[in-house]
């Protein structure tokens, strides 16, 4: 494990934490090379023995060097928008590796897809269809094509990264699927490459999974039959990671899971995980500014909402703990931001000794953390550090006031 305690001093690889604090400011964000590129592999590890391709969920953490780290691996990338694209494609991701996900891909992008090559669009609508097509035409191109199917089956999991299910605006409906391929089939501009599905987030169980590939595969079964023959079957992301007291599935789990179902499947399997690949490898450090007594007791501190935005937006519960030992009593308080909104808690009714200038490390926060950043309230966003063994590497400065209001412009008054 990448985080471990000395002398109750936390660090991570061979940093310790309250180093870092110092030498960079708080709040940041702390990543371990280590604990990424581990899981990164245990994945490919899981998969060795058929032919396979990870496209990491750029979605969870799109910072370049992380992208880099990964796209040396070897791994391809899961992206929903230009805008990922572009990133991976500066990290120096392998454009032949990367399918692209999202049900709103606009002209732009899909050109743009189609420029560098893509691997496969997952495409999610009979529209978006009938768009890649006439795009891919007029440039005297065939686009890759995987349909991502809705399965209809409940991920079990928080309903906001709950996806999977016929209520859900993502994918097109299993049942409407086989129709659609056959005209996919049929249509110049399109080559159909594969199935696609994803369910859901922060996945806990691997039975919704299971249940998800058993009904593509009998779709596939019965494209097979009309004569439509698949390259690869991409199963999404979604393994959930330890926030409190989950005992999530591990790729290893997912793989002898799975394994049955895809005995004497040629098809390439790829998958998307973001979460599990990431999650686990950060820490957002933030200070105490002051300590408020009363009817409940706060600690604010130097993070807000702004910086981590999923304790706020689904009630998430992440780890918080002292980065250093505290002399004083431990007494149950809530953690919150400076920003003005009372969802501006990172956590309730924590037992922590702190005292003003106290260091705390959030766990869990290495996926959908910076990501989901914003500047409300005019806060720039945090640096970020990236740890590798007892080095620490700047990968994002701290966003500078000027940054806030970089591409506005005045009036011009006379
Ligand atoms: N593939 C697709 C098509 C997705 O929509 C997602 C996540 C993933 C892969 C990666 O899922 P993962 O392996 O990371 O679970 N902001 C939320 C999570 C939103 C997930 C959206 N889709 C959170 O902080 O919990």
């Amino acid at each position: 494990m990448s985080l471990s305690r000395h002398n109750g001093i936390l660090n991570i690889e061979d940093c310790a934490v309250p180093a870092l604090a110092e030498q960079f400011g708080t709040p940041l964000y702390v990543y371990s090379r280590a604990a990424i590129e581990s899981a990164w592999r245990a994945y490919d590890q899981a998969f060795a023995d058929r032919d396979h391709l990870i496209c990491y969920a750029v979605k969870a953490n799109g910072s370049l060097a992380i992208l880099q780290l990964l796209a040396r691996l070897g791994s391809g990338f899961d992206i929903v928008s230009g805008g990922e694209l572009a990133r991976v494609m500066e990290a120096g991701g392998d454009p032949g590796r990367v399918v692209f996900s999202g049900v709103g891909k606009t002209e732009a992008e899909i050109v743009q897809a189609l420029d560098v090559g893509i691997l496969a669009f997952n495409v999610e609508s009979e529209a978006e269809l009938e768009r890649i097509a006439a795009i891919a035409l007029r440039k005297g191109l065939e686009a890759p094509v995987s349909l991502r199917v809705n399965p209809d089956v409940d991920a079990r999991t928080h309903p906001y990264i709950s996806t999977g299910l016929k209520e859900n605006k993502f994918g097109i409906d299993i049942h409407r699927a086989e129709a659609i391929y056959r005209q996919a089939a049929a249509m110049p501009g399109i080559r159909v490459t594969g199935l696609d599905f994803h369910i859901g987030s922060q996945l806990t169980e691997l039975d919704p999974l299971a249940d998800a590939l058993s009904r593509s595969l009998s779709l596939v079964d019965r494209l097979g039959d009309t004569g439509i023959g698949l390259a690869h079957l991409d199963i999404g992301g979604g393994l959930g990671i330890r926030y409190e007291d989950e005992q999530p599935p591990t790729p290893a789990d997912l793989a002898e899971r799975l394994a049955p179902l895809l005995a004497d499947r040629p098809q390439r399997l790829l998958m998307e995980p973001g979460r599990a690949l990431v999650g686990e490898a950060g820490l957002l450090l933030t200070r105490v500014e002051y300590l408020k007594p009363g009817h409940r007791d706060f600690a604010i501190v130097d993070a807000a909402m702004t910086d981590l935005l999923r304790p706020a937006l689904y009630d998430a519960w992440q780890r918080i703990e002292n980065a250093e030992p505290v002399d004083a009593e431990p007494r149950l308080y809530d953690i919150v931001g400076p920003v003005c909104e009372s969802a501006d808690t990172l956590g309730r009714a924590r037992s922590l000794a702190l005292v003003p200038g106290a260091l705390l490390a959030i766990h869990g926060a290495g996926a959908y953390g910076f990501v989901m950043a914003s500047q409300y309230n005019a806060r720039p966003r945090p640096a970020e550090v990236l740890v590798d063994g007892d080095r620490a590497h700047l990968i994002r400065e701290r966003e500078s006031l000027e940054a806030l209001w970089s591409g506005e412009r005045l009036l011009e008054m006379p």
